[in-house]
């Protein structure tokens, strides 16, 4: 069921009407409260346009720990970036203009998807990895992740690959974890006959062999684990291969590089459980910001630390009318590196060879390769993640 809590009868019945007929609407916040702590297994909640802001600040501030896994979705009759930047560090997941039902929709859905995720409770019984530093000899993994697709993600992340092998003195292996929809093999025009979903039918005796049967090399120094070629054998890569397959492959290289889909699916999480750093894209215009901010506060929720983010800016020079100063307000986070927007990236792309490798000299690729040497290279490896123990534990009740 949503919970809708709008004062003004019209638009309420107007909300209802879009969200269909699991909708309930509410005439105050205090039933809401109570609504929620008869029913804590609720995932939505609507405040609308009508809703004073600091008393939706109150009520998301109060029910993020005792309802970890509800959504709030604030609706405005104008989003402004200040407004924006107060809602989401109350915790409230989509901040939308109440005239666009469709925009208004598709909130509601992302958040009720990313509630059930979260709610999950076959996850609880996941073994968690233990806290403790890998052992000499093995792979520092960095997951590269964004909210929203486009950010360049496969860009960096074919970049870092290339930047991190540093001419071959390192063995970097990129994998493509953006199952459906892969790009590595096309990005370095590569053929996909090989990849991680011959993982699927073995991976109960996967051994280095295996995995390196699954490779293909794009340079020395640098070898790929791509994407199977349909998005219907993508989804038989459980998060358990995934899981196998880093394993066996953190012996076989110094860093892994995984790029992943724009999602919170079972293969990001297995990623994201075994990475040591998690490099994090923005780009700067506000819905983008706005889903990063969202996407680092299920990271806290999830327990994934947050001294392993490294957030960068991609296009950072863009002339979009944000300043850093506004950059910095909405995502409450240091920005660790910038990277340049240029037509030089996608000629890159279209000739198959990052622009690391192709034009060394390039301000993307000396941003990539400050990056890498700055914030990864020298980087000593710590840990994968510490258990989210919150998210589990028995839900307080009211
Ligand atoms: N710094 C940049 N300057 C210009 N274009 C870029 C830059 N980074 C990425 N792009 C372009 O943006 C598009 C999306 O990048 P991609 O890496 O595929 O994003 P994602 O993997 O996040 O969906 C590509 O066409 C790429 O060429
Ligand atoms: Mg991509």
């Amino acid at each position: 069921m949503t919970l809708v809590y709008e004062r003004r009868g019209s638009a309420a019945q107007q909300l209802a009407d879009i969200l269909g007929p699991a909708t309930r609407v509410v005439g105050s916040l205090d039933e809401l409260s109570a609504l929620l702590a008869g029913n804590p297994e609720e995932l939505l909640v609507v405040l609308g346009a009508g809703t004073d802001l600091a008393d939706a600040v109150r009520f998301a501030v109060a029910h993020r720990i005792t309802h970890p896994a509800l959504g709030v979705v604030l609706l405005r009759e104008e989003v402004d970036a200040t407004v924006l930047a107060e809602a989401l560090r109350a915790g409230i997941r989509e901040v939308v203009a109440s005239a666009e039902m469709l925009t208004v929709r598709a909130a509601c859905e992302r958040s009720l998807a990313l509630s059930r995720l979260l709610a999950k409770p076959t996850w609880a019984s996941v073994p968690e990895p233990e806290a403790t530093a890998p052992e000499g000899g093995e792979a520092k993994i960095v997951t590269v992740f964004a909210p929203k697709g486009g950010c360049g993600k496969t860009t960096l992340a074919t970049n870092l690959a290339v930047a991190l092998s540093a001419g071959g003195a390192h063995r970097v292996c990129l994998v493509d974890l953006d199952l459906a929809f892969g790009d590595v093999a096309i990005m370095l025009q590569l053929p996909p006959d090989r990849n991680i979903g011959e993982a699927v039918s073995i991976v109960d005796r996967l051994d280095e062999t295996a995995v390196r049967s699954m490779l293909t090399r794009y340079r020395p120094g640098v070898d790929t684990l791509l994407a199977p070629p349909t998005p219907a054998d993508g989804e038989k890569v459980t998060r358990g291969v995934v899981t196998e397959v880093l394993r066996i492959a953190r012996s076989m290289f110094d860093y892994i590089v995984i790029d992943t889909a724009p999602a919170f699916n079972e293969q990001v999480l297995a990623a994201l459980d075994a990475s040591h750093k998690y490099v994090l894209l923005a780009a700067p215009d506000i819905p983008t910001l706005k889903n990063l901010r969202v996407a680092l506060d299920t990271f806290d929720l999830l327990g994934f630390p947050a001294d392993r983010r490294l957030v960068v800016l991609n296009r950072a020079d863009a002339k979009v009318g944000l300043t850093a100063a506004d950059i910095a307000r909405i995502l409450r986070t240091p920005i660790a590196a910038n990277i340049p927007s240029s037509r030089d990236v996608p000629v890159s792309i279209n000739r198959g060879v990052p622009i690391v490798a192709d034009q060394p000299n390039h301000p993307v690729a000396k941003a990539v390769r400050d990056f890498a040497q700055v914030s990864l290279l020298r980087e000593p490896a710590t840990a994968a993640r510490t258990p989210g123990r919150r998210l589990f534990g028995p839900r307080k009740q009211k």
